[in-house]
């Protein structure tokens, strides 16, 4: 339904977001723990990365976890996504490891004692070597394991947890793992891509039918990586079919494979946009390699495109279901950019709520500098530095200026000074605190 209110006036008024909105950051259990070692991505680490490119103990969350939660407290967050590790919990086919449940209740016990609402992860990437080994995501016995370990942890965990996440980015994963085929299991082969997005999509009904048997009204979905696209030429119907195309192919394939019934919120992790161009040659349009654009880029590449986020929550709307942004941030050294980038991107999502949306949180990627999957340590994604040496974590001047909107539950206007370039963060924080 439309929102029936006049548009915000911008001049002097904080941009509300709704009571009760979710503010917090996301993480993932391989990028942040350390010595996965029971994993595929470990196990591919070793012969595929060099020495520095490899996990290792990242940023050793998985002992120093109490410590970062206290600090994501002092920050300010309402509510903290994170995941659990499959290949720790069960390190060999069918042998569940009891001290490692152990240790996700104690984890996400020590999230619910600071009052946190709590989103968890069941797979985000990372798979049990046994289960590589056993041909991994296109073994069509795959989502029965994946159900049976659903079934082990879902009634362990459910007191702790708020909203579910089944599993983060299933088209990523067979992108880059069955296509692109630059992680793990690197097979380029579309038919080995076709199965395992398939059994993915099996996994997650399996595991949605599961956490709903234990926690009737419990709230589930996925992280989808969504992606904005838009034509060069408006005028060009091929262009705009390509548009079209892309959208539904990848944006909405998912739901499709799944069935929208099998989904109580849209979890939506927006990191691109991409462009679409037909240049003449060849029959079809192409995506544009944003380089040939000059467009404002991070430390990866990656496009920053605000509006695109509004774009892909609009893009949803017609599902009529809550939205949860589960992941959005930008990797840079130079904090100044992502204070600009969180602004600019909250903003979109603002208008969005404004235009009828119901969104109710949002995560931003990441709450600390971690592990980039194949880019290693080099993309400072966090709120929060980590000095990789002494693994000591400092809030970057970005933390606080989120701390002030959360503290808001909205934008405050004159937080918006800091959409200009050579402002300084300090000197317009209410607080006296702080970057
Ligand atoms: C997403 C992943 C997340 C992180 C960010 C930058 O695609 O879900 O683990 O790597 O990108």
């Amino acid at each position: 339904m439309p929102n029936t209110q006049p548009p915000p006036k911008h001049e002097h008024e904080t941009l509300h977001f709704p009571p009760g909105f979710l503010w917090g950051a996301a993480t993932s259990a391989h990028q942040v723990e350390g010595q996965n070692t029971n994993s595929d991505w470990w196990e591919w680490e070793k012969t595929h990365l060099p020495e520095n490119k490899r996990s290792g103990k990242v940023v050793d969350q998985y002992h120093r976890f109490e410590q970062d939660f206290e600090l994501v407290t002092k920050i300010g967050h309402n509510a903290h996504r994170l995941s659990i590790e499959w290949s720790r919990i069960e390190p060999e086919e069918g042998k569940f490891d009891e001290a490692a449940i152990e240790h996700y209740i104690q984890v996400l016990s020590s999230l619910k004692k600071k009052g946190l609402t709590v989103m968890l992860t069941l797979h985000h990437f990372t798979n049990p070597l046994w289960l590589a080994k056993n041909g991994g995501w296109e073994n069509f016995k795959t989502p029965f394991y994946f159900e049976r370990f659903v079934k082990t942890v879902v009634p362990r965990l459910e007191s702790y947890v708020d909203l579910w996440v089944t599993i983060n980015e299933p088209s990523v994963l067979v992108w880059c793992g069955y296509i692109e085929a630059k992680w793990p299991p690197q097979k380029k082969n579309k038919i080995s891509a076709i199965k395992a997005m398939w059994n993915l999509s099996r996994a997650h009904k399996k595991a949605y039918r599961i956490i709903h048997q234990f926690v009737p009204n419990a709230a589930v979905g996925i992280a989808h990586n969504v992606s904005s696209f838009e034509a060069f030429h408006h005028h060009s119907i091929l262009e705009d079919f390509m548009e079209w195309f892309m959208d539904i192919s990848t944006n909405h394939l998912f739901y499709y494979l799944t069935g929208k019934n099998t989904h109580d919120f849209l979890g939506l992790n927006y990191y691109f946009n991409q462009y679409i161009n037909f240049s003449g040659e060849g029959h079809f349009p192409e995506i544009v390699d944003i380089e040939t654009t000059k467009k404002d880029v991070s430390d990866l590449g990656w496009e920053i495109h605000p509006e695109g986020i509004f774009d892909v929550i609009m893009d949803f709307s017609d599902y009529h279901k809550p939205v949860y942004i589960t992941e959005n941030g930008l990797a840079s050294t130079n904090d100044d950019r992502r204070v600009r980038f969180l602004l600019s991107y909250l903003k979109e999502i603002y208008h969005a709520i404004q235009s009828g949306v119901q969104v109710k949180g949002y995560f931003h990627w990441s709450l600390m500098d971690n592990y980039e999957w194949s880019d290693g340590f080099s993309p400072r994604f966090g709120l929060i530095e980590v000095d990789y040496k002494t693994l000591q974590r400092t809030p970057r001047p970005s933390a606080y200026v989120y701390q002030e909107i959360i503290e808001n539950n909205g934008i405050p206007h004159y937080l918006l000074k800091l959409l200009g370039h050579s402002v300084d963060v300090k000197d317009v924080l209410k607080k006296d605190q702080k970057a």
